[in-house]
């Protein structure tokens, strides 16, 4: 690890340990992901990325239980922890619900080869809809392999519901897209994936199922009330990640305005003057 690293060891709190065989490495930052002990808390935030392919070890359900036992102390809008979560177990369950996922995937890639970000709140609806009007074929194609296609296969599968009458979705009265509501659901889907990184395990929120809601209220006994908020697949990575890319911080943060002059980036994330 490097000397940085080392240092912030002794005060960063860290995760559990990681179990031998566990996450896999990334080769930016080995020495967090090989060790078989606690993991850096910050090396884990800057490493943990989705993973979609996973080994056929299976998971127990002690395991699962541990990493919402973790997850439930994430922090929701007047601590109302709407969140439910169904822990999808029966294959037809699992079939059906990627049988519902896959027509979001391939309009998601159909929309993304037509130069268009994905069901952006302000994209050209009439552009939308001519990209999924003539979708190249190999599109198609694609969108019928890798993960989306395999869906029911995941070794754990897990429904996450937010019941709106707990949610604090102060931008509800605004004239524009209302996302303040998520913001009470998604770090206890986010602090799943970092538990179930000190767990030995990877996996990937998506949201594709969303499109679906009705569908997926219905197929898991779900009440109205309660808006789809992801759906997590969570096994033992296949392979170690990827070195994530994410912008520098330079990139999205200004002092003052919008355009003011970017924030100092700092040679790493923490400085000896933060002690
Ligand atoms: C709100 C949200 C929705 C996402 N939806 C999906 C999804 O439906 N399907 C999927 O495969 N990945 C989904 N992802 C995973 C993203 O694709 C992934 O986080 C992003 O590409 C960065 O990947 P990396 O961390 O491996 O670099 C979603 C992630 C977030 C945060």
């Amino acid at each position: 690890m490097r000397s940085l690293a080392r240092t912030r060891q002794s005060r960063a709190p860290c995760l559990t340990s990681v179990p031998s065989g566990g996450t896999g490495g990334s080769r930016h930052h080995p020495a967090a992901v090989h060790q078989n002990g606690p993991v850096d808390l910050i090396e884990a935030l800057r490493t943990t990325g989705a993973t979609r392919e996973f080994t056929d070890r299976p998971v127990r359900d002690a395991v699962v239980a541990r990493i919402l036992d973790t997850a439930r102390f994430a922090p929701s809008g007047g601590n109302a922890q709407s969140w439910r979560v169904v822990v999808v177990k029966d294959p037809e369950l699992r079939v059906r619900l990627r049988e519902l996922y896959l027509p979001g995937w391939h309009d998601y890639l159909a929309m993304g080869a037509a130069g268009l970000r994905p069901w952006a709140p302000l994209n050209d609806r009439a552009a939308e809809a001519a990209a999924l009007a003539s979708v190249p074929p190999e599109v198609s194609a694609a969108a019928g392999q890798g993960f989306a296609a395999h869906l029911d296969d995941v070794p754990v599968l897990l429904v996450v519901f937010s019941d709106l009458t707990a949610l604090a979705a102060v931008d509800r009265d605004l004239d524009r897209y209302s996302f303040a509501g998520g913001a009470s659901v998604y770090p206890f889907v986010w602090s799943m994936l970092l538990a179930a990184r000190a767990e030995g395990l990877g996996g990937v929120l998506t949201t594709m199922l969303v499109r679906r809601e009705d569908e997926v209220q219905r197929l898991l006994g779900a009440p109205r009330s309660w808006a789809v908020a992801a759906v997590v697949a969570l096994g033992y990575p296949a392979a170690p990640p990827a070195r994530l890319r994410r912008r520098p911080v330079a990139a999205f943060a200004t002092v003052d305005r919008i355009d003011g002059p970017p924030l100092a980036e700092t040679a790493s994330p923490v400085m000896e003057s933060d002690r």
